[in-house]
């Protein structure tokens, strides 16, 4: 099975684009489903992170706080590496283990920070989305309650538009509209299977 990596900066479109191979028909595996199935209360990487951090980074019914998380990542980034390492091996063994169950020609892996985390060699193919980073922050902010602060620098702590599409097998342009992205994908998809 060929495992294509989608990725691309927030905001770009990824999961926008997983949905349209989803309704092609193609499995999708979507990395930040995972890492939040993980920190569900009760769950073992939950637990580890409340035993690493100390129990404040709960809220008080015992889930993630994850404003409280984040700050933390963005200020230290020893804090990041810690939570990092908690994660993402879980979160690619969780990959592992669904793709195992799957029966069909390619997998569309969905993961934001496969170039960030260095995975590009879990992958067979990438497959980046691509837009301006100036429509990034216009869809983010339509999206989100985040500031126009906060998403830059979300997108300065992401990898640069530059060394994405260098890496990328496959670039899929989602500057232009909806009806564009799906014909893109249709391509890609035939491409794939
Ligand atoms: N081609 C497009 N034109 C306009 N808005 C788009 C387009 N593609 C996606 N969007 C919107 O931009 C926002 C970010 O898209 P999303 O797929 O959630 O990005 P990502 O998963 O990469 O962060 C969403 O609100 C989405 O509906
Ligand atoms: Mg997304």
């Amino acid at each position: 099975m060929l495992k294509v990596g989608l990725t691309g900066g927030i905001g770009c479109g990824k999961s926008t684009a997983a949905d349209l191979f989803a309704e092609l028909g193609a499995p999708v595996i979507d990395a930040d489903l995972i890492s939040h199935e993980l920190v569900k209360p009760g769950a073992p990487a939950l637990l580890e992170i409340s035993r690493q951090f100390g129990p404040d980074i709960l809220t008080a019914d015992g889930a993630l706080d994850r404003d409280k998380m984040r700050e933390l990542v963005f200020s230290r980034p020893a804090c990041k590496k810690q939570l990092e390492a908690i994660l993402h091996p879980l979160v690619y063994t969780e990959m592992q283990r669904l793709m195992k169950i799957l029966d069909y020609p390619y997998v569309i892996l969905c993961i934001p920070l496969l170039l960030e985390t260095n995975m590009q060699h879990f992958v067979d193919r990438i497959l980046v989305i691509d837009c301006p980073v100036d429509e990034q922050i216009k869809r983010v902010k339509l999206r989100s309650r985040h500031s126009e602060e906060t998403i830059k620098a979300i997108v300065a702590s992401q990898v640069s538009r530059e060394q994405r599409l260098s890496a990328a097998d496959d670039i899929i342009d989602n500057s232009g509209d909806a009806t564009k992205l799906a014909e893109h994908i249709k391509k890609l998809h035939n491409l794939y299977l």
